[in-house]
């Protein structure tokens, strides 16, 4: 059984969460290589609904191991409250949850600063952030002055890395943020890092040690590849390598390491926060851009806002597919589309009457694509009950087999519903294949 990564293709919340925690059966270790609780990944087991936002998805499956990798930038408060959340709901993590000791903490000070950038800043420019102060603790991180989880279980040595931190080079900027007690901050931090003490460990030691004795590695990405620092699209995007590419540095595995690569996409687009989105629906209130969010539930886990969705972009996906190179991709909330008479697919983009290939690299640009649009027919059906590929009308089936040629990978799986039963592998691919099945 091969080591899998599991990616967002698009822009987030393709529902990269319930493909992890269907898949995460066949696997023994489940491992996050990046962001941090700007994620909200949503698993729903038996009727209810968890939203996960630092632990792997994996965890709703007994005997699953989970890593947070040294990748990961980590909100300690909130980590603890997800972690009693779960235990409530039942899901014990302890010796089953390892965070790394290289992953950076998040400070409050971090928070105000995301908050801040994105008040001050003009309409055209704001990234629209989940303001949990991501862009600045790996604004720290890069650096070279973040704080570690390894640094916060020592309360001296914690006070005293927090002051070089806040009076280092980057003193203005934290000061811009409003004063902060060194001390108490250190109190603070420290308190949440006595409650995760038992989960610190060297996590690339332990995921090295388990590949070696033949344990299998599902890697979960977080955000999606439009959202990735270097190949989204920047400025606006997260500011972590989402991509397949990243988990190596994220959880110190090497490439060989890694048996394939599956990307998550929804049977559409959304995008939630700003910037470019080539096919979003702009037809207002009463119009499908409406009914898409309706029936998608299209409102952010993480910060409840509400997602902009569109037409599914294939020539994003495209794009996706070259940067990730996707053995098998899932296709996600294939039943929402059910009730439209007609689909349009994105199938390339024209700038100024050319050709383009891949994602322009400014915002400049992107903004003035032009999509070139293809009209298939909807299968007004309902298809959340289909548990078999051959359930699926023709319609649908021919839409998935356009989006194969439209993104180069096959569809290896379909999502008709939240629930896990809602699932379709199908059979003969090579994602089929790689399960076992
Ligand atoms: P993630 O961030 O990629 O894990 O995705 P999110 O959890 O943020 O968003 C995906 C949403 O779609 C969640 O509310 C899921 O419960 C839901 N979902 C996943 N698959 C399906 C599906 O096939 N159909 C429907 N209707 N909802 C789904
Ligand atoms: P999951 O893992 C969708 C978006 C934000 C914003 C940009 C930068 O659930 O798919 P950040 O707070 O990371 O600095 O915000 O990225 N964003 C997401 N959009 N899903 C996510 O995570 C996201 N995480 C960040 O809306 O546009
Ligand atoms: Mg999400």
């Amino acid at each position: 059984m091969p080591n899998l990564a599991v990616v967002g293709a698009q822009w987030g919340d393709e529902g990269k969460g319930k493909v992890v925690d269907l898949l995460s059966e066949r696997f023994d270790v489940v491992a996050r290589y990046q962001g941090g609780p700007n994620a909200g990944h949503t698993v729903t087991v038996g009727g209810r609904r968890h939203a996960l936002h630092h632990v792997p998805s994996g965890v709703f499956r007994e005997g699953v191991r989970a890593v947070i990798g040294n990748g990961t930038v980590l909100d300690l408060g909130r980590l603890v409250e997800e972690i009693e959340a779960l235990a409530a709901a039942g899901v014990r993590l302890t010796g089953r949850l390892f965070v790394s000791d290289r992953a950076h903490v998040i400070l409050p000070p971090m928070a105000r600063l995301d908050e801040a950038a994105e008040e001050s800043a003009s309409e055209g420019s704001r990234i629209g952030t989940t303001r949990k102060g991501i862009g600045p603790a790996y604004q720290t991180k890069t650096a070279r002055g973040g704080i570690r989880m390894a640094d916060v279980l020592d309360l001296a040595h914690l006070e005293a890395r927090i002051g070089e931190l806040l009076d280092g080079p980057l003193a203005p900027w934290f000061r811009s943020a409003g004063s902060w007690d060194r001390a108490a901050l250190a109190r603070e931090i420290h308190g949440h890092g006595q409650k995760l003490e038992a989960f610190v460990a060297d996590t690339s030691l332990l995921l090295n040690a388990w590949i070696d004795e033949g344990k299998r590695i599902l890697f979960e990405g977080a955000q999606g590849t439009l959202l990735d620092l270097d190949h989204g699209s920047y400025p606006f995007v997260t500011s972590s390598s989402t991509v397949a590419g990243g988990l190596c540095g994220g959880l110190g595995i090497s490439p060989t390491r890694v048996a394939g690569v599956v990307g998550v996409l929804k049977a559409y687009c959304t995008r939630v926060g700003c910037g470019p989105m080539p096919t979003e629906l702009h037809d207002g209130p009463g119009g499908l851009g409406e009914k898409i969010r309706e029936r998608g539930r299209e409102f952010g886990t993480t910060t409840g806002r509400p997602r902009r969705c569109g037409w599914f972009d294939g020539a994003a996906a495209a794009y996706a597919n070259r940067i990730n190179r996707f053995d098998s991709v899932c296709v996600m909330l294939l039943d929402v589309l059910d009730v439209f008479d007609s689909l349009r697919v994105c199938t390339g983009y024209r700038l100024d009457g050319r050709e383009v290939r891949g994602f322009p690299a400014t915002v400049r640009d992107a903004e003035r694509l032009a999509p070139v649009f293809e009209t298939l027919p909807g299968w007004r059906r309902e298809t959340s009950g289909a548990r078999r590929w051959d359930d699926l009308p023709a319609e649908a089936k021919r839409y998935l087999a356009r989006l194969e040629e439209v993104i180069g990978a096959e569809v290896g799986l379909v999502s008709v519903g939240p629930d896990r039963e809602q699932s379709i592998l199908r059979p003969g691919t090579w994602l089929a294949r790689a399960l076992g099945s």
